[in-house]
């Protein structure tokens, strides 16, 4: 599903040049549930930030599905997004203007569904929302906001789900339940679901789990 090679990303700070990745190479198998751990700025978020074609690598490159994504223009990255990723972040995301449903159904108007207002029910419902769909974010606890982003991310079965810290900003009984949703929405799909987290229970369900440490991959452990 995704083949990392040589990936390097370098910003310049102060004048000189700083990697933030160092010449990752990873492969993720199509299905499988990945956890990247590692210390706050250990270079998760730039990773999972490349993958999903927000930035451009330095050098390296990484294959989407037999595609290079430096291959592709902006629009075209646009679109594989559209189509094929779903995300969620630590701080939810939505769109403040609009209500939760939808926050759920733009994403798919956007995928040209025609069924664009029932599939958003469906995945409200799916996420135990059903009743807050005309709600707005400011309206919705952080839990809420979070199982809405979930909702979302789940929008048109994307191939691949990231999930960068998804109860990061959550308490333990939010996030166990945003927890559980994403577990169970990637095992009924069968997509490929890789998720930085710094719960180490949470990654100890993942197939794998690989340690970044300054920008390189320090550590892999597989499920025995
Ligand atoms: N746009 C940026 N400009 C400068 N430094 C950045 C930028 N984005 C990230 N960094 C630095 O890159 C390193 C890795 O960041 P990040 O990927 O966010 O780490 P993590 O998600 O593991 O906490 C950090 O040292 C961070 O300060
Ligand atoms: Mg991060």
């Amino acid at each position: 599903m995704i083949e990392i090679s040589n990936l390097t990303m370098s910003l310049s700070s102060a004048g000189r040049s700083v990697k933030i990745l160092d010449e990752i190479n990873l492969h993720v198998p199509e299905k499988e549930l990945l956890a990247i751990v590692g210390p706050s700025g250990s270079g998760k978020s730039t990773l999972l930030g490349l993958m999903a074609g927000l930035d451009r690598p330095s050098s390296g490159s990484i294959v989407f599905d037999g595609t290079s994504l430096s291959d592709l223009t902006e629009d075209e990255l646009a679109m594989l997004r559209r189509q094929k990723i779903g995300m969620v972040f630590q701080s939810f995301h939505l769109i403040p203007t609009m209500t939760a449903i939808e926050n759920v159904q733009v994403p798919l108007e956007l995928q040209g569904r025609q069924d664009a207002s029932e599939e958003a029910k469906r995945l409200m419902t799916a996420v135990g929302l059903e009743a807050r769909c005309g709600h707005y974010p400011v309206q919705l606890s952080g839990g809420e906001q979070q199982r809405v982003a979930v909702a979302r991310a789940y929008a048109g079965s994307p191939a691949l789900l990231l999930a960068d810290e998804p109860t990061g900003n959550l308490d333990s009984k939010n996030g166990t339940l945003v927890i559980d949703l994403l577990l169970n929405l990637h095992r009924d799909l069968g997509n490929t679901f890789i998720l930085v987290t710094h719960d180490m229970n949470l990654a100890s369900r993942a197939d794998r789990v690989i340690t970044l440490r300054d920008g390189r991959i320090v550590e892999e452990q597989s499920k025995p």
